[in-house]
């Protein structure tokens, strides 16, 4: 069986893309599941947190065809194949044919391949593309809210809207306050959030920080929850629709007519 690609991706910085990605990569290597975890984000947050990524080699030698893919990859503690993200890909879209041509010699290696994503639009559409299984993770609060409807108006449009499988809540402090409180029962309503959130947790921070360990039970055992959900969610098609409808404005509801080239006709 080929590997199932997991991108990770919102349109915002730093509402637990990495975290997200991390958390994944972990659980499924623990798990005994061959794991490959590429930073396309050019800041390097999972370079950082898997930080034994050999940065005289990175992603963006893999992209000029320097080198391949498959040799690029270092093997983390955890268990992860991983190779470091690069600056330069903060100046250049990423796109889908790309992608595919570098990840497809390694699709029979692994049984996970995960995308850890730059949140801009054109460094988005290979990763929206090539993702088997997208997840969207969200802080709560409304930016981070409305970035994520962003982010599957953005699947829509390359035609990966059924490859969504929710969205994530990470990074939430408990108890939450009543707007957080709101933001996360709305979103809970729409049906579109995995059952498991990243609670806000030290210890998250502890293990992306490039020590290379979960050091906690409950943060494995979320990651694994999170892990189970989605590889086996099937993708909430018709509430994507919707938080996409609302984010622009509209309350829900049958999708606006289109209009039609044939005038109506007029009543005598
Ligand atoms: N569940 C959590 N518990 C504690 N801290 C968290 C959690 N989720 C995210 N964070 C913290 O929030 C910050 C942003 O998270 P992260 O780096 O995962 O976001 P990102 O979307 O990858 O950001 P960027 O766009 O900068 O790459 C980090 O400092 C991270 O440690
Ligand atoms: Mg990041």
């Amino acid at each position: 069986m080929p590997a199932e690609i997991i991108t990770v991706a919102s349109l915002k910085g730093g509402v637990g893309k990495t975290t997200t990605t991390y958390a994944l990569a972990a659980a499924a290597a623990a798990t005994g599941k061959r794991v490959i975890a590429i930073d396309l984000d050019p800041t390097g947050g999972l370079s950082n947190a898997l930080e034994k990524a050999k940065r005289s080699v990175t992603i963006a030698d893999v992209l000029r065809g320097r080198v391949t893919l498959h040799d690029a990859l270092v093997e983390h503690p955890l268990g992860i194949r991983t190779v470091a993200g690069h600056r330069s890909l903060n100046q250049e879209p990423l796109h889908e044919g790309q992608l595919r041509s570098i990840i497809q010699p390694v699709l029979n290696e692994a049984d996970i391949i995960l995308l850890d994503t730059h949140p801009h639009e054109p460094s988005l559409i290979g990763p929206l593309s090539v993702g088997d299984r997208i997840v969207v993770p969200t802080a709560l609060d409304l930016l981070s809210m409305r970035a994520a409807a962003l982010t599957v108006g953005l699947a829509q449009q390359l035609g990966s809207l059924e490859r969504i499988r929710g969205i994530v809540v990470t990074n939430a402090k408990r108890p939450l306050s009543k707007v957080t409180e709101s933001l996360y029962n709305g979103l809970s309503m729409t049906g579109l959030r995995f059952g498991t959130t990243l609670w806000f947790s030290s210890g998250w921070i502890v293990a992306t920080s490039g020590k290379g360990e979960l050091p906690e039970e409950m943060l494995q055992q979320a990651a694994q929850e999170l892990l189970q959900e989605v590889l086996t969610r099937p993708a909430p098609v018709d509430a994507l629709r919707s938080f996409i409808s609302m984010a622009q404005g509209r309350r829900g509801g049958p999708p606006p007519q289109q209009p039609t080239s044939t005038p109506v006709p007029q009543s005598q």
